[in-house]
């Protein structure tokens, strides 16, 4: 089939994205509205204000696409949506809106699955890189403020397929991440704090035992390859909160929160000068015992799957010790392993453009009464 330009629309949580992207291979614009300012005020994604936000945005972040893009509406092939999992009403905006742009421009609508378009925002890049593809299956980890998931990913006949090997029985490790900081009186979302404080940190300081997740009775594996990796990540998070109790942090915590609600924008600077080495070695080991777990997790997967390759995606794939060491123990294995940029790991719609490329070629179209669906599923 001959190049493709594909409109991707995003909006299942607090990013109004918009992208084009050429045959699945080529981004011609990747536009995103971040609502994370806002949100930061309440310490989290606050569900009607950011579907209101969505409503706001929605059109001059899709013209920006195609100004940025050089093209006109009627240039475009298909309208590619999210369709799931995220929060219904942000959903809905971006499904009524694309949904309209198909039939006032008489062209196909795609529906993709968030966690794939995860997925192949890794794939994308690859691709853009020139870089040889990956041998089949792929295990994917994708890891950020609302998922936890591995996934088997194989492809046949641009068929994608995708079985879910693990997941978290809980929070998400992007949460854990969040709820952690928060804790701490650090901002809003607290992965990048976790992740340039670390850095000041000994990460021996404190020993956090991860939970060991059985199989459920009645799920017994029938082999090896059967076997769920699951994650559970509500526990270190109370395991920090008991050390802070019993190390008497609780006051430099308060001082620290009252300090930075007086900044409007705090940066490293402001908040490093902030934290005692006893809160730096908590944030050190904290985020050290979670990237251990995840990274025990997804190479017992990879192992007991057979995969050829590693590839981690969701915004936790933007952690620095989580690339360093993700990268270190796939070389030792001989794996190949890749991640997005850090532009393509968190939410956007170059990652949904391109998921929707192999339905075009499948001619795998979405219904015209397509609806939101908060808990999809992927595989
Ligand atoms: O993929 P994403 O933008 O949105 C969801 O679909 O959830 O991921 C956001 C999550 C937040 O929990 C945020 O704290 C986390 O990714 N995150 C990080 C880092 N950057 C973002 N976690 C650890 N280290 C980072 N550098
Ligand atoms: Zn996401």
């Amino acid at each position: 089939m001959h190049s493709r330009l594909i409109l991707g629309i995003e909006s299942s949580c607090d990013e109004t994205a918009a992208a084009v992207v050429r045959s699945g291979s080529e981004t011609l614009s990747n536009v995103v509205a971040s609502q994370m300012t806002m949100h930061a005020v309440y310490g989290g994604v606050v569900p009607e204000l950011a579907s209101r936000e969505h409503l706001r945005n929605i059109v001059p972040v899709v013209r920006e696409a195609l100004t940025r893009a050089n093209l006109a509406f009627t240039d475009l092939d298909a309208i590619a949506v999210t369709e799931g999992p995220g929060l219904a009403g942000a959903l809905l905006v971006g499904i009524t809106y694309a949904k309209s742009l198909a039939f006032a421009l008489g062209k196909p609508l795609i529906a993709v699955n968030h966690l794939e378009g995860h997925i192949h925002a890794v794939l994308l890049e690859m691709r853009e890189r020139q870089q040889a593809a990956f041998e089949l299956p792929i295990l994917a980890l994708v890891v950020s403020g609302g998922h936890t998931h591995l996934y088997l990913a194989d492809e046949q006949n641009d068929a994608w397929t995708y079985r879910n090997v693990g997941r978290t029985l809980d929070d998400a490790a992007g949460e854990a991440f969040d709820k952690v900081a928060k804790l701490l009186g650090l901002g809003y979302p607290g992965g990048p704090w976790i992740d340039a404080l670390a850095l000041y940190g000994d990460p021996r300081a404190v020993e956090f035992r991860m939970a060991q997740i059985k199989s459920k009775p009645g799920h017994m594996p029938h082999s090896d390859n059967d076997r769920h990796h699951d994650f559970s990540f509500s526990g270190i998070k109370t395991a920090v909160l008991r050390h802070v109790e019993t190390h008497g942090l609780r006051a430099s915590i308060d001082a620290r929160r009252a300090a930075l609600a007086q900044i409007a924008v705090p940066t490293l600077a402001d908040i490093l000068p902030l934290c005692d080495a006893a809160t730096l070695g908590l944030i050190a080991s904290f985020q050290h015992a979670v990237v251990s777990y995840l990274l025990r997790g997804t190479f017992a997967a990879a192992e007991a799957s057979g995969s050829r390759a590693i590839l981690v995606s969701g915004g936790v794939a933007a952690n620095r010790e989580l690339r360093t060491r993700f990268t270190a123990e796939a070389a030792g294995r001989g794996l190949p392993i890749a991640f997005p940029s850090l532009a393509l790991s968190t939410d956007n719609a170059a990652m949904i453009a391109a998921a929707a490329w192999p339905r075009l070629q499948r001619r795998l179209f979405a219904p015209a009464e397509l609806q939101a669906t908060a808990q999809l599923r992927l595989g």
